[in-house]
């Protein structure tokens, strides 16, 4: 057994406390908890669930997407023939990955929801062929994917530093150690702003200034507006597995709950609010169900075709999101999009 995979089981095995491991001294992490002011999910787990089925119309809060199984079910959308969010993207860090390194020099990668790392491979490898110091910070919520993502990375990229954290962006935004290189840049693609509703957005950017010193990077993707057709065959992709994802949730549920959800008698629907510019996914009872959440002592009625909002993902305008991003003090310094404009990139610094 190699090195590695021992480290592995080591620290698969570690309870999710406030902790920090060490592989040949290039990798940490650390996972968040907050012993001051915890909040109020920590303190009753399941009570942003409770809230969201009690609302009117019913919503689930998208983090419950993304136990192990999710995850790797979001990982093989990436791959999709309709989802062309991933490709894009990629294609576009593909060309312009060198001209990053170029304006921002020797610089910390901070990477909100890293997931597997896959794109930031192709930063890595920009600011390796440039010749600055490689050092890596992965937020994600998931243990286990940000886990097995930073030993590939330290395999593949032999002086790389990596210091991961594990927990919600809000937290680890505010946990950022100072940097050792002379710049930070916090990268947040794949569109997951998109996922933020107005107001919550608002707030995450602000949460991005204050995280940030001045002069400092800010590096996002967004899907940009385009035709419904398209849009909805994105997220209805023909294999189902857009609809395994959504309807994981439950099964998520069902498992963390002690939950009686009956995922045959649930539908994903997924759909493009053209006035709202946003594709919203729900979970929809295909009957008039009962089912309940046993540890939280909920029980939850549905009548035939009423949903869960599981999701939203807006498609944004480049000016808009420039504008919302300098009224932060966050000005653009590059853009770049593919020759089709689906999908944007933006670097901004913060400004004095
Ligand atoms: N931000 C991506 C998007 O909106 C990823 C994503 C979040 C997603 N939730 C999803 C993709 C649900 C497919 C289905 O597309």
């Amino acid at each position: 057994m190699s090195t590695f995979q021992s480290a592995e089981r080591r620290i698969s095995a570690r309870q999710p406390q406030q902790s920090v491991y060490s592989l040949e001294g290039r990798l940490q992490i650390e996972h968040l908890i907050n012993p001051t002011e915890p909040s109020d999910e920590e303190l009753h787990p399941g009570s942003d669930v409770i809230r969201g089925l009690n609302q009117q119309p019913k919503t689930l809060p998208p983090r419950y997407f993304y136990d192990d199984r999710g995850s790797q079910l979001f990982e093989q959308i990436c791959d999709l023939p309709e989802y062309y969010l991933t490709r894009t993207e990629t294609e576009i860090l593909q060309s312009c990955a060198p001209e990053i390194a170029a304006i921002t020099g020797p610089c910390e990668l901070v990477e909100l929801g890293s997931g597997s790392s896959t794109k930031t491979r192709l930063l890595l490898d920009a600011y390796q062929t440039a010749g600055h110091s490689l050092c890596y910070c992965p937020i994600d919520i998931s243990a286990g994917i940000l886990e097995s993502s930073a030993q590939s990375l330290l395999l593949d990229y032999p002086t790389l530093q990596v210091h991961g954290l594990v927990g919600t962006y809000e937290l680890a935004l505010q946990r950022l150690a100072p940097s050792h290189l002379p710049t930070r840049m916090i990268g947040f693609i794949g569109s997951t702003l998109g996922n933020l509703n107005p107001q919550e957005c608002d707030r995450f950017l602000e949460q991005i200034k204050t995280a940030l010193q001045p002069g400092e990077y800010f590096l996002l993707g967004i899907d940009l507006q385009k035709s419904k057709a398209q849009l909805e065959a994105a997220y209805n992709d023909a294999q189902g597995i857009t609809a395994a994802f959504n309807l994981n949730m439950l099964r998520h549920l069902n498992h963390r709950f002690e939950g009686t959800f009956d995922l045959t008698q649930f539908e994903h629907f997924a759909f493009y609010n053209e006035s709202q510019h946003q594709i919203e996914m729900h979970l929809r009872s295909l009957q008039s169900q009962t089912a309940q959440l046993k540890a939280l002592g909920l029980t939850i009625e549905f009548a035939a075709g009423e949903s869960i909002l599981s999701e939203i993902s807006r498609k944004l305008s480049l000016t808009k999101i420039q504008q919302d991003l300098e009224s932060k003090g966050l000005k653009s310094r590059q853009v770049w999009t593919d020759s089709k404009q689906w999908f944007g990139l933006i670097l901004c610094q913060l400004q004095p």
